[in-house]
């Protein structure tokens, strides 16, 4: 039958699509990630056609022939994906016309539409990249972890409305990043159930009249199960805003990390300084040492709320069944996958080689007042009176040290100053009590920054961390043994086995 359009759709069309309109709809960019799944995807797909007897043993063999070609010159960078054949799957299916002939191609499609098949490749894909980005983390939390072990009586200021407020530890403060990270591990290892599920088989929105077998290409393609309803496989993204979702939210856990490198590193608190591999220097001021790699991440935060508002905005509103809107989805998904990744691994890098001043810390914690709360904490302890009563007494305390230009250090005045109070303590006491190390060793509840209970959580973020990379790992394997799988019945195929020689 002839036809006036090129397009493999083109049977009721007259004229090809006009050069602005292909320009504006084709999407191979967003597309080419995709391309091995879309190759493992159509491999998958055969084989069970052919296993459900709707594909002969012959086609099944020219088809997987022609699909293992193109998957080896993929690989090896030779794959010609073409902007007039508008996306990776009308691509991967004129490869198959070229070689195999148009009716090969055609055969191919049987049961399956670009709706379904677009949102299968974009979950496979997908899928992996969370492992990485989950991989990326891990190493974070790992360099966070170590750094946090070798710190917990290091004393440094801890800060509530950005101002002095009591002591804590350093290796208090890291952990305190490596628990937010814990959690966003914990959000991206859980979208994963979401998002590893198989729409394949859904065709265009309302199954199909052929008996396929929707498991069987589940199982091939690495799925953990059928995301069963048609219609909903087809036109549903929320496992992708998901996913942003964590992406973004991972985004602002390391936004915040990556704001305290800066203010940490700044000469006003000069309680860190980064490697010289990770800053960079001013074009003007040949004094300038910048930690713009902490900046750009706590920028690039930008872009992953926006890319997750983005998609959400896409998506809203949008009626039953597959709509090229869709299309959309995934420039902002990517692109939240490579920020999300890199950033992590980023700051782990420069986490890894930055310097932390313990001098510097212990100086600052001495300087403003932080261990008032302990002092009020140690009346309340010593006196028995109610934990107000000795709040005021200190508040008192401290707004007389100002006036007179002296700090909690200047123990004789303490003592002084608490006697008129009412208050006598020893000399041996105050100084016991304001000392940040001795305060520090003193916050014994749990969660607090006193040694004892900080090596504790320490320890079992490092053991959650491990489990996290035990997931990952057997993610990975479970992935890579299903492509495995493919791949050998791939072979069989080829070496003119049998389908009911083959081990399904
Ligand atoms: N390029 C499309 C996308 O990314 C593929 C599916 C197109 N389906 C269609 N019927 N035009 O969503």
């Amino acid at each position: 039958m002839s036809t006036g359009s090129s397009k493999l759709w083109g049977g009721r069309f007259s004229a090809d699509l006009a050069d602005l309109a292909l320009a504006y709809s084709e999407s191979l960019d967003a597309d080419a990630p995709m391309a091995a799944e879309d190759l493992w995807g159509s491999q998958g797909h055969a084989l069970m056609l052919a296993s459900c007897g709707i594909l002969s043993v012959e086609d099944l063999r020219e088809i997987l022939r022609w699909l293992e070609h193109a998957r080896q010159e993929w690989e090896a960078g030779r794959l010609e994906l073409r902007r007039e054949r508008e996306d990776i799957h009308m691509n991967v299916e004129s490869y198959l016309r070229e070689h195999a002939g148009p009716e090969m191609g055609g055969r191919l499609h049987t049961a399956r539409s670009r709706n379904d098949q677009v949102v299968t490749d974009c979950r496979m894909h997908l899928r992996a990249r969370l492992l990485d980005v989950q991989e990326a983390v891990a190493e974070l939390q790992a360099v966070l972890l170590r750094l946090a072990a070798a710190h917990t009586t290091t004393v440094m200021p801890g800060y509530t409305h950005t101002q002095h407020a009591q002591p804590i530890s350093a290796g208090f403060w890291l952990s305190g990043h490596a628990a937010s990270l814990a959690r966003d591990q914990q959000r991206l290892a859980e979208v994963y159930l979401r998002v590893n599920r198989c729409p394949l088989g859904a065709a265009a929105l309302a199954g199909t009249s052929f008996p396929t077998d929707r498991e069987l290409t589940a199982r091939l393609l690495g799925f953990d199960a059928v995301e069963e309803h048609a219609l909903d496989a087809v036109g549903s993204r929320d496992f992708l805003t998901e996913s942003l979702a964590a992406l973004a939210i991972l985004g602002v856990t390391c936004s915040r990390l990556a704001e305290e490198i800066v203010v940490f590193s700044t000469w006003e608190f000069g309680m860190l300084e980064v490697s010289d591999a990770h800053a960079s220097g001013s074009s003007i001021m040949p004094q300038k040492k910048n930690p713009c790699l902490a900046e750009l991440a706590r920028g690039r935060t930008g872009r992953l709320i926006g890319r997750l508002v983005q998609a959400l905005t896409t998506f809203k509103g949008l009626i039953s069944g597959y709509n090229r809107d869709l299309q959309e989805d995934k420039p902002p998904l990517w692109e939240a996958l490579d920020v999300a990744e890199s950033t992590a691994q980023v700051l782990g890098a420069m986490l890894a080689e930055a310097e932390l001043k313990p001098a510097r810390m212990r100086e600052l914690v001495g300087k403003n007042f932080a261990t008032a709360t302990e002092l009020a904490n140690f009346l309340v302890q010593e006196r028995q009176l109610p934990f107000r009563t000795c709040h005021e007494i200190i508040g008192a305390l401290v707004g007389a040290l100002i006036k007179e230009g002296k700090t909690l250090d200047d123990h004789v005045r303490v003592r002084e100053l608490l006697a008129a109070a009412g208050q006598e303590l020893s000399l041996e006491q105050i100084a016991s009590v304001v000392d940040p190390e001795a305060c520090l060793r003193r916050q014994v509840s749990l969660g607090s920054t006193g040694p004892e209970p900080t090596a504790r959580m320490i320890t079992s973020l490092q053991s959650e961390l491990e489990q996290v990379r035990n997931l990952v790992r057997e993610r990975r394997a479970l992935l890579h043994g299903a492509r495995e799988h493919t791949a050998s019945l791939v072979a069989g195929v080829l070496e003119g086995r049998s389908l009911e020689d083959l081990e399904w």
